[in-house]
């Protein structure tokens, strides 16, 4: 992975990021029956793509490695995070934690000031690094008996060091 700049997805691709989705939740030990269920969760939104909320990691070869999706949640500045998924050939190189601090910059650039993650149980130590906060728990909508955690991320002001800190020395 290098340092290509995250873009704006398209929406002829959406079919290769829900692809990326699902690899990623197979990756997470979830069965053919689970990644039946959880599809509503993986399917990219092709509206919030028209829309210019769905952000795109490619390699130099211009593969995309992994996606990020938000949504404005209509109430004062919060920002729903939709989805961000990495493909499991290309994990722990900083490619989420990049795609993660595309979507602090477009939420800022939306007003936002909190970041509301649903967290899978894998999850977890990638927003606890990145320095949100976990603030309560939630049954899964697709599959109750999968537990999610819930996180705020604050936004820092603009000119603040926030995801970039824990970005700082990647090469990736
Ligand atoms: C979670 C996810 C987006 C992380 O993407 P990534 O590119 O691997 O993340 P990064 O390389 O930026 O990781 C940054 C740090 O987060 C933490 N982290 C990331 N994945 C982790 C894991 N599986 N277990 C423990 N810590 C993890 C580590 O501290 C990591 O730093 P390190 O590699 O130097 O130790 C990716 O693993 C993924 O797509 N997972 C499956 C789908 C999913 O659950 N998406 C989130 C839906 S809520």
């Amino acid at each position: 992975m290098t340092n290509n700049p995250v873009r704006p997805a398209r929406v002829d691709e959406a079919e290769e990021l829900t692809q990326i989705a699902v690899r990623a939740t197979r990756n997470d030990g979830y069965d053919d029956n689970a990644i039946v269920r959880f599809m509503p969760a993986l399917k990219v939104n092709l509206s919030l793509i028209a829309a210019g909320l769905v952000f795109v990691a490619d390699s130099e070869a211009g593969v995309p490695h992994g996606y990020v999706a938000v949504r404005p949640a209509g109430i004062g500045g919060l920002i729903l995070l939709e989805g961000i998924f990495v493909d499991p050939a290309h994990s722990r190189r900083g490619v989420g934690t990049r795609l993660f601090a595309t979507a602090v910059e477009l939420s800022r650039k939306m007003a936002g000031n909190v970041i509301l993650i649903n967290s899978s149980p894998s999850s977890v130590d990638f927003y606890a690094r990145l320095g949100a906060n976990k603030i309560g728990a939630t049954p899964f909508v697709f599959s109750p008996d999968v537990q999610l955690s819930m996180f705020a991320f604050a936004i820092p002001p603009s000119g603040e060091h926030g995801v970039e800190a824990v970005r700082g020395g990647r090469s990736s």
